[in-house]
C-alpha cells in the first residue's frame, strides 16, 4: 500500500510518500480503506519525539490517528462490523507504528463507530479525536443548561466542537479566537472574544461574575485569564497546560471510546453537530498539512484525502 513515512523523528521534512506491507488484521480489528485521514496536532508532535517518553514508537512509522473508510476486511472474531461498512475511527494503538495517513489501517473495533451519511468522507475523517477531545472534557467539568463556558481556541478543531456541543447541552459560550473567525463563532453559537492583553476585561464585560466552566486548548496564558473568571478550579479542563491540575482542575487526555463516537456520529447525522474543514490535502501533500497546523491558525480541521 501507499502510506506516508518517517523514518525518524524531525519535522514535515522527514515524511515520505513510499510503500509498505498491507497491515495485518488480528482478532478484534477491522481492515479499513483509508477514504480521508484527519491531522491533529498531536501527530507532529509525536512525528518530532515530543512525546517519546510516553510512547513506545518503532521505526519506520506512518502518521496518523483519525481515519474515516471502509471496511476491507474483519478479524477472526469480528462480528459487529461487515466488509463494506463504513466507519469513522480515532486509532490510536497501544504504540506508535501504523497510523492513518496510508491507504489501510487496522483498527481494534474498540476505536471505531459507523460513520455518520451525513458527512462526507473528509468531514467524517476531521470529527474523531477533536470531536471526542471535546465531548470528553465538556463531561469533565460537567456542563449544563443556563451555565456559562468559556471555550479557548473556539474556533480551532476541538474548539469548534466543544462550542457546539456546548450550545447543544444549553449553555452560553464565551469563545476565545481572532477577530477573523469572530463571525465563525457566533455561527458556531458562541459570543466571541479576541484573545491577548485584555482579555480578562472582555470576557467580564459579558459575565461580569464570571463563568462557570473553562474548556482550555492553549495553555500558558488562558489559563491565568482562566483563574480570573472562574470560581471552582475544579470545572477548569485544560487538554494542554499540566497547571490546570495543580489548580485543583484536570489536565486530560482524549481516550478512544466508541460509544461516544458513536455519540458524536448520531449528533452529525441529526444535523446538530457540524464539521468545518478547512483545508483538504492530497497524501502526498501530507507534509504540507503538517506545517499549515503547526501555524496554529487552522479553523476547523485539516484532512488528507487518500483515496
Ligand atoms: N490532551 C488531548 O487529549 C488533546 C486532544 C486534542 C488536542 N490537544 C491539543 O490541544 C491543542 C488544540 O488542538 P486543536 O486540534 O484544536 O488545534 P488547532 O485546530 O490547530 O487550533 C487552531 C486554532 O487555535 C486558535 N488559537 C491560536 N492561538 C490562540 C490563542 N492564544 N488563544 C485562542 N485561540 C488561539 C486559532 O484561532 P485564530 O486563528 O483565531 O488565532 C485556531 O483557530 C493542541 O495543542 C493539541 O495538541 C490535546
Amino acid at each position: 500500500m501507499r502510506a506516508i513515512i518517517q523514518e525518524q523523528y524531525g519535522g514535515p521534512e522527514v515524511l515520505t510518500l513510499g510503500e509498505r506491507p498491507d497491515p495485518k488484521v488480528a482478532p478484534g480489528e477491522v481492515l479499513i480503506r483509508v477514504k480521508a485521514a484527519g491531522v491533529n496536532p498531536v501527530d507532529w508532535k509525536l512525528g518530532a519525539g515530543y512525546l517519546d517518553a510516553m510512547m513506545e514508537t518503532q521505526f519506520p512509522i506512518t502518521p496518523g490517528w483519525d481515519v474515516s473508510g471502509v471496511v476491507e476486511a474483519v478479524g477472526l472474531d469480528v462480528y459487529d462490523y461487515e466488509v463494506g461498512d463504513e466507519v469513522i475511527g480515532y486509532v490510536r494503538k497501544d504504540w506508535v507504528q501504523n497510523g492513518t495517513y496510508a491507504e489501510l489501517v487496522a483498527a481494534n473495533v474498540r476505536l471505531i463507530a459507523r460513520k455518520p451519511a451525513a458527512l462526507d468522507w473528509t468531514e467524517a475523517a476531521g470529527l474523531p479525536l477533536a470531536g471526542l477531545t471535546a465531548y470528553q472534557c465538556l463531561d469533565r467539568v460537567r456542563v449544563g443548561e443556563g451555565e456559562t463556558v468559556l471555550v479557548h481556541a473556539a474556533a480551532g478543531g476541538v474548539g469548534a466542537f466543544a462550542t457546539q456541543l456546548a450550545v447543544l447541552r444549553g449553555a452560553r459560550v464565551i469563545g476565545t479566537a481572532s477577530e477573523r473567525n469572530h463571525d465563525f463563532l457566533r455561527e458556531l453559537g458562541a459570543e466571541p472574544v479576541s484573545y491577548g492583553e485584555g482579555l480578562v476585561e472582555r470576557v467580564r464585560s459579558l459575565v461580569p461574575n464570571g463563568v462557570d466552566a473553562v474548556v482550555d486548548c492553549v495553555g500558558g496564558e488562558s489559563i491565568d485569564a482562566s483563574r480570573e473568571v472562574l470560581s471552582d478550579f475544579s470545572r477548569l479542563v485544560s487538554v494542554v497546560d499540566p497547571r490546570a491540575e495543580e489548580l485543583g482542575g484536570a489536565t486530560m487526555w482524549v481516550r478512544p471510546n466508541a460509544a461516544d463516537l458513536t455519540e458524536l456520529a448520531r449528533l452529525a447525522d441529526a444535523g446538530e453537530l457540524r464539521v468545518f474543514v478547512d483545508r483538504v490535502l492530497p497524501l502526498e501533500q501530507a507534509a504540507e498539512a503538517w506545517r499549515l497546523s503547526m501555524e496554529g491558525r487552522t479553523r476547523g480541521k485539516i484532512v488528507l484525502s487518500v483515496a
